[in-house]
Protein backbone atom coordinates (compact mmCIF):
# COMPACT_ATOMS: atom_id res chain seq x y z
CA UNK A 1 0.00 0.00 0.00
CA UNK A 2 1.52 3.49 -0.80
CA UNK A 3 0.76 6.02 2.42
CA UNK A 4 0.40 8.87 0.55
CA UNK A 5 -0.13 12.75 2.72
CA UNK A 6 -0.60 16.22 1.72
CA UNK A 7 1.34 18.77 3.21
CA UNK A 8 -0.96 22.43 2.78
CA UNK A 9 -0.18 26.08 2.84
CA UNK A 10 0.04 29.49 1.19
CA UNK A 11 3.70 29.18 0.78
CA UNK A 12 4.03 32.78 0.12
CA UNK A 13 7.01 31.73 -0.13
CA UNK A 14 8.17 28.69 1.02
CA UNK A 15 10.82 28.98 3.56
CA UNK A 16 13.41 26.32 5.93
CA UNK A 17 10.57 26.01 8.03
CA UNK A 18 8.28 24.66 5.65
CA UNK A 19 11.23 22.77 4.24
CA UNK A 20 12.45 20.84 7.42
CA UNK A 21 8.71 19.57 7.78
CA UNK A 22 8.86 18.68 4.19
CA UNK A 23 11.97 16.57 4.68
CA UNK A 24 10.77 15.29 7.67
CA UNK A 25 7.39 14.33 6.39
CA UNK A 26 9.22 12.45 3.70
CA UNK A 27 10.26 10.41 5.59
CA UNK A 28 6.98 8.69 6.76
CA UNK A 29 5.45 9.00 3.49
CA UNK A 30 5.83 6.93 0.08
CA UNK A 31 4.24 9.90 -1.69
CA UNK A 32 3.80 13.02 -0.39
CA UNK A 33 2.04 16.02 -1.93
CA UNK A 34 2.59 19.79 -1.49
CA UNK A 35 -0.72 21.54 -1.81
CA UNK A 36 -0.21 25.14 -2.80
CA UNK A 37 -3.34 26.59 -2.13
CA UNK A 38 -4.55 29.18 -4.79
CA UNK A 39 -7.37 31.05 -3.83
CA UNK A 40 -5.99 32.45 -0.42
CA UNK A 41 -7.86 35.76 1.12
CA UNK A 42 -4.62 36.53 2.39
CA UNK A 43 -3.91 38.44 -1.24
CA UNK A 44 -0.38 36.42 -1.79
CA UNK A 45 2.44 38.43 -3.00
CA UNK A 46 4.06 35.74 -5.16
CA UNK A 47 1.52 33.95 -7.85
CA UNK A 48 -0.05 30.57 -7.58
CA UNK A 49 2.77 29.61 -10.33
CA UNK A 50 5.65 31.19 -8.52
CA UNK A 51 4.93 29.80 -5.58
CA UNK A 52 5.04 25.89 -6.87
CA UNK A 53 7.91 27.06 -8.86
CA UNK A 54 9.81 28.14 -5.74
CA UNK A 55 8.95 24.73 -3.70
CA UNK A 56 9.75 22.71 -6.84
CA UNK A 57 13.38 24.42 -7.14
CA UNK A 58 13.57 24.59 -3.11
CA UNK A 59 12.84 20.90 -2.60
CA UNK A 60 15.80 18.10 -2.95
CA UNK A 61 14.88 14.69 -4.18
CA UNK A 62 14.39 12.48 -1.30
CA UNK A 63 15.29 8.90 -1.63
CA UNK A 64 11.97 6.79 -0.45
CA UNK A 65 9.38 9.53 -0.91
CA UNK A 66 8.09 10.69 -4.22
CA UNK A 67 7.17 13.99 -3.63
CA UNK A 68 4.90 16.47 -6.07
CA UNK A 69 3.71 20.13 -5.96
CA UNK A 70 0.24 20.99 -6.76
CA UNK A 71 -1.76 24.02 -6.77
CA UNK A 72 -5.62 23.66 -5.19
CA UNK A 73 -8.59 25.70 -5.16
CA UNK A 74 -11.47 25.06 -2.33
CA UNK A 75 -11.51 22.91 0.26
CA UNK A 76 -8.32 21.03 1.39
CA UNK A 77 -10.75 17.90 2.35
CA UNK A 78 -11.95 17.88 -1.11
CA UNK A 79 -8.06 17.96 -2.23
CA UNK A 80 -6.87 15.28 0.05
CA UNK A 81 -9.61 12.68 -1.54
CA UNK A 82 -8.48 13.97 -4.88
CA UNK A 83 -5.17 13.09 -4.75
CA UNK A 84 -6.22 9.89 -3.06
CA UNK A 85 -4.84 10.82 0.73
CA UNK A 86 -6.47 10.45 4.19
CA UNK A 87 -3.68 12.12 5.87
CA UNK A 88 -2.75 15.86 6.07
CA UNK A 89 0.62 16.98 7.55
CA UNK A 90 0.84 20.48 9.74
CA UNK A 91 3.98 21.93 11.27
CA UNK A 92 3.29 23.18 14.52
CA UNK A 93 5.47 26.25 15.65
CA UNK A 94 4.45 28.01 19.25
CA UNK A 95 1.23 27.18 21.19
CA UNK A 96 -0.65 30.28 19.37
CA UNK A 97 -0.58 27.98 16.43
CA UNK A 98 -2.54 25.16 18.16
CA UNK A 99 -5.97 26.12 18.61
CA UNK A 100 -6.75 27.50 15.28
CA UNK A 101 -5.07 23.84 13.68
CA UNK A 102 -6.97 21.85 16.17
CA UNK A 103 -9.98 23.80 15.05
CA UNK A 104 -9.09 23.19 10.90
CA UNK A 105 -7.89 19.80 11.89
CA UNK A 106 -11.47 18.84 13.36
CA UNK A 107 -13.05 21.01 10.53
CA UNK A 108 -11.84 18.85 7.78
CA UNK A 109 -12.38 15.24 10.10
CA UNK A 110 -16.28 16.90 9.91
CA UNK A 111 -16.19 17.52 6.40
CA UNK A 112 -14.63 13.85 5.68
CA UNK A 113 -14.43 11.34 9.00
CA UNK A 114 -11.86 9.44 6.95
CA UNK A 115 -9.09 12.50 7.32
CA UNK A 116 -6.79 12.58 9.74
CA UNK A 117 -3.70 15.12 10.27
CA UNK A 118 -1.10 14.47 12.09
CA UNK A 119 1.48 17.71 13.44
CA UNK A 120 5.17 17.81 13.47
CA UNK A 121 6.66 20.14 15.72
CA UNK A 122 8.91 22.90 14.24
CA UNK A 123 12.47 22.52 14.43
CA UNK A 124 13.58 24.79 17.82
CA UNK A 125 15.94 27.20 15.10
CA UNK A 126 12.57 27.75 12.97
CA UNK A 127 10.17 28.72 15.93
CA UNK A 128 9.63 32.31 14.85
CA UNK A 129 10.28 31.70 11.56
CA UNK A 130 6.79 32.70 9.05
CA UNK A 131 6.72 33.49 5.38
CA UNK A 132 4.82 36.98 6.92
CA UNK A 133 8.55 37.65 8.77
CA UNK A 134 10.17 36.41 5.23
CA UNK A 135 8.14 39.76 3.04
CA UNK A 136 8.23 41.94 5.70
CA UNK A 137 12.02 41.72 6.18
CA UNK A 138 13.08 41.33 1.97
CA UNK A 139 10.86 43.49 1.69
CA UNK A 140 12.95 46.24 3.36
CA UNK A 141 16.26 44.49 1.75
CA UNK A 142 17.17 42.72 5.45
CA UNK A 143 19.08 39.65 5.02
CA UNK A 144 17.03 37.10 4.36
CA UNK A 145 19.13 34.64 3.56
CA UNK A 146 19.18 32.47 7.07
CA UNK A 147 15.43 31.97 6.51
CA UNK A 148 14.55 30.61 2.94
CA UNK A 149 16.18 27.56 0.98
CA UNK A 150 19.23 28.52 -0.65
CA UNK A 151 17.94 27.67 -4.08
CA UNK A 152 15.10 30.10 -4.24
CA UNK A 153 17.26 33.11 -2.77
CA UNK A 154 17.96 34.73 -5.51
CA UNK A 155 14.34 34.64 -6.64
CA UNK A 156 12.45 35.64 -3.81
CA UNK A 157 14.97 38.62 -2.71
CA UNK A 158 14.37 40.13 -6.27
CA UNK A 159 11.12 39.72 -5.88
CA UNK A 160 9.80 40.77 -2.74
CA UNK A 161 12.77 44.18 -3.07
CA UNK A 162 11.35 45.31 -6.67
CA UNK A 163 7.42 44.77 -5.25
CA UNK A 164 8.72 47.70 -2.52
CA UNK A 165 9.74 49.88 -5.47
O1 LIG B 1 0.09 28.31 5.11
P1 LIG B 1 -1.28 28.61 5.62
O2 LIG B 1 -1.79 29.91 5.03
O3 LIG B 1 -1.37 28.57 7.11
O4 LIG B 1 -2.22 27.43 5.05
C1 LIG B 1 -3.58 27.39 5.34
C2 LIG B 1 -4.30 26.31 4.54
C3 LIG B 1 -4.02 26.39 3.06
C4 LIG B 1 -3.88 24.96 5.06
C5 LIG B 1 -5.81 26.52 4.83
O5 LIG B 1 -6.13 27.85 4.61
C6 LIG B 1 -6.73 25.65 3.98
O6 LIG B 1 -6.77 24.45 4.13
N1 LIG B 1 -7.50 26.29 3.06
C7 LIG B 1 -8.42 25.63 2.17
C8 LIG B 1 -9.88 25.87 2.57
C9 LIG B 1 -10.28 24.86 3.65
O7 LIG B 1 -10.40 23.69 3.38
N2 LIG B 1 -10.44 25.34 4.93
C10 LIG B 1 -10.63 24.45 6.07
C11 LIG B 1 -12.03 24.01 6.28
S1 LIG B 1 -12.93 25.21 7.17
Amino acid sequence: MTRTAVYPGSFDPVTNGHLDIIIRAAGMFDRLIIGVLVNSSKKPVFSTEERVELLEKAIPKIPGCQIEVMSFEGLLADFVTLVGATTIVKGLRAVSDFEYEFQMALANRKINHRLDTIFLMTSERYMYLSSSIVREIGKYGGDISDFIPKAVKDDVIKKLWKGNK
